[in-house]
């Protein structure tokens, strides 16, 4: 009896991380707790836990006297709309959700898993980077989990949501996954923050301009989609799960609404296209006439509009579209709206999702900067 309230208790401990002051604190910023974000994103009672207890195994810098069973990131597996998925989320509340040795080799566990059994990736990032006090071993620890990344590149979906200020190593692993989210507001991304900006290049930036979830939907197109808060944003994560494939083998899941050849619709795109080629038209209208109801879900909304990529159905079918876009700049290709275009195709091209293309461009964007 001894042992079991020993492991209920380290069970309570470990479910409230940093402790209930920091949980308030995250709260209290408008975000969820790691945990709270794990069991909103999965089907109810669908998430396994692995790892609860881990701790980490430094000495140094006073390590050596406090410690938070789970190591300031939750993993596990569980099922989002049936289908299985393999998770990490990191908690902010441990010491602002730094990477850690051991916190490390616990996300590289759950992606060997997602990797064997075939599932889907999706990594909750909130986090500071590289824990400091832990020096290389902690750097180390990054270099175990890029690899993996490149390994899962085209094998297993693996989608990155940024829920938090997350900096240093904490963005390096999102980069090389295949969709990113953010949180306005809440969530940044920065290889370097404002205070390293200031003091090395005398440049003056907010964290927001810097790397808030607007500045990555429009400059960078680091920001695949974004949400006004956490519950939205894991909505959308568990949305977009629908339209992918397990793994490179198998199929998009079809979801059948209502046949997609609707003659009514259809013949609503001749009022959309222009007599005259030269005037503009928007693309996304003709596409809502060809694709099933309600279906359709633009990637990088924001970012070179002058190209439409997104998933939809046809016939309940996911299939991956790619547009040009009269309605900005004519629709020209340029640099960004190219890698925009060809990072979606590769994307539907390692997970056998056909491309629907809507053809109607001008040429390629004349000019020095697009050159050079
Ligand atoms: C250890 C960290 C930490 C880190 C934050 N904390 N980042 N502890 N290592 N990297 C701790 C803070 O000390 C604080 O503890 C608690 O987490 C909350 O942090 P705050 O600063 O109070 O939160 P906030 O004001 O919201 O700012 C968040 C932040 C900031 C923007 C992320 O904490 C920050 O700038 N952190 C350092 C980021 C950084 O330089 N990372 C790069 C690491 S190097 P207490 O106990 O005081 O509340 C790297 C290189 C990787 O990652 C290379 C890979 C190859």
């Amino acid at each position: 009896m001894d042992k079991y309230d020993d492991l209920k208790k380290k069970r309570e401990a470990s479910k409230l991380g940093g402790g209930q002051k920091r949980i308030d604190k995250q709260h209290s910023q408008g975000k969820l707790t790691a945990r709270e974000r794990v069991y909103l994103l999965l089907d109810e009672n669908s998430f396994e836990e692995i790892g609860a207890f881990v701790s980490h195994r430094s000495q140094d810098f006073g390590l050596d006297k406090v410690h938070f069973p789970g190591d300031g990131v939750v993993t596990g597996y569980g099922k989002i709309h049936g289908r299985l998925v393999y998770v990490f989320s990191q908690d902010f509340t441990v010491f602002g959700g730094s990477l850690s040795e051991s916190h490390a080799a616990k996300i590289c566990q759950i992606m060997d898993l997602a990797m064997k059994n075939g599932a889907p990736l999706i990594g909750l990032n909130d986090s500071g980077g590289a824990r400091i006090q832990e020096g290389v071993v902690s750097l180390a620890g990054y270099a175990d989990i890029f690899y993996r990344n490149t390994r899962a590149s085209g094998v297993i979906p693996q989608i990155s949501v940024i829920m938090g200020p997350c900096a240093g190593g904490a963005v390096y692993s999102p980069a090389l996954t295949d969709f990113i989210f953010m949180v306005e507001d809440t969530s940044f991304m920065f290889v370097t923050g404002p205070n390293v900006v200031k003091t090395v290049t005398h440049e003056e930036v907010s964290s927001e301009d810097l790397g808030g979830a607007i500045s990555h939907a429009e400059k960078s197109g680091v920001n695949d989609f974004t949400s006004p808060n956490d519950l939205d944003c894991l909505r959308n994560v568990r949305d977009l799960v629908t339209y992918l494939p397990q793994n490179y083998s198998e199929q998009a899941p079809i979801k059948k609404i209502r046949s997609s050849f609707d003659e009514k619709k259809t013949e609503k795109i001749k009022t959309i296209l222009p007599d005259n080629s030269t005037l503009p038209y928007d693309i996304r209208e003709v596409i809502d006439c060809v694709v099933d109801d309600d279906s359709f879900k633009e990637v990088k909304s924001d970012f070179a509009k002058n190209i439409v990529v997104g998933f939809c159905r046809i016939d309940g079918k996911s299939v991956g579209i790619v547009a040009n876009q009269p309605t900005v700049l004519a629709g020209v290709l340029d640099i960004d709206s190219s890698r925009k275009g060809a990072r979606f195709v590769r994307f539907c091209d390692s997970f056998n999702i056909p491309l629907l293309v809507f053809e109607d461009v001008p040429g390629f964007l004349p000019g020095t900067d697009q050159e050079w």
